[in-house]
């Protein structure tokens, strides 16, 4: 099915349930605002935070939200989009992100991942946010080097604002005994809820505007449904949604009714 077809047919004037949406675009649930506001604050603090939340909630969106809004000239922001590249490669990222060769025995690459940790600030003026998605991929030795980066002025304030975004695992990995010393430092802990039943409802109101239909396209039955077998999640009634409008327009209706709906999630559900 091409999306022309689809815009054509239901008068788009763009695609909606896109993942390419503009930071004030966004659809903004109870819990993306306080994602959003959480993350905002752990960086303003300099604080170690941990945000969770499941597969398609909102959390990478939500950061880049939070991290959208900040002063490019007094932040310094390292995003990490995925940590499985060892211990070693952690720093290394870090080091690159803030213009450095990293060095290559581990020995000489801490000291140097320090050091211009500490220049950002003290000799840019620069407020360095490291964060790391997909942080439940984190090998325990790279939460606890984290650990001791976060550590490395002991007792007064923190060099710089981490936040680590991940799936509920991290959470749980983090509480085990033997990260007790990363879990006393964590200021702040959010696990993203999904969206109620009427907030999925504003939710695909809200994508379909941006699409430009402000009017109803979606039965309450339709909406309902989604928001059910997606259980909120944004992702996931995205795909829904978007199988709901082929749906639809396969039987040539004008409208997502629930016989769209269940055909939805019957190719959804199928794969
Ligand atoms: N506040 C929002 N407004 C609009 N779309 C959203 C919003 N939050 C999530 N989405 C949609 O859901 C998708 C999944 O969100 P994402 O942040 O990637 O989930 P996670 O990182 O939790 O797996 C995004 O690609 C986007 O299409
Ligand atoms: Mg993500």
């Amino acid at each position: 099915m091409s999306i022309q077809i689809l815009q054509a047919h239901y008068g788009f004037t763009r695609m909606p349930f896109g993942r390419d949406l503009a930071p004030q675009m966004l659809h903004r649930s109870a819990s993306h605002n306080e994602a959003v506001a959480r993350i905002g604050w752990c960086i303003q603090e300099r604080a170690l935070g941990v945000v969770t939340g499941e597969v398609g909630s909102g959390k990478t969106v939500a950061t880049r939200a939070a991290t959208s809004s900040l002063d490019a000239s007094r932040h310094t922001i390292i995003y990490l989009g995925n940590p499985a590249i060892g211990a070693r490669g952690l720093y290394a990222a870090i080091v690159s992100a803030l213009g450095g060769v990293p060095r290559f025995h581990k020995a000489n690459l801490i000291p140097q991942t320090a050091d211009l940790l500490a220049a950002e600030e003290a000799e840019r003026g620069k407020h360095v946010v490291v964060i790391v998605d997909e942080a439940h991929l984190l090998a325990p030795d790279q939460l606890e080097e984290l650990r001791l980066l976060t550590n490395a002025d002991m007792d007064s304030h923190s060099p710089f604002a981490c936040v680590l975004i991940g799936q509920p695992t991290l959470r749980r990995r983090i509480k085990l005994g033997t990260f007790a010393a990363l879990d006393q430092r964590i200021a702040l802990r959010f696990a993203m809820p999904p969206m109620t039943p009427a907030e999925t409802g504003n939710y695909i109101a809200h994508h379909l505007n941006l699409a430009g239909r402000a009017d109803t396209l979606f039965s309450d039955d339709a909406t309902a449904l989604i928001h059910q077998v997606a259980r909120g999640l944004p992702r996931a009634v995205n795909n829904l949604a978007v199988q709901a409008l082929i749906a639809a327009y396969a039987t040539k209706k004008a409208i997502v009714d629930e016989t769209s709906a269940r055909a939805a999630v019957a190719e959804i559900t199928a794969e």
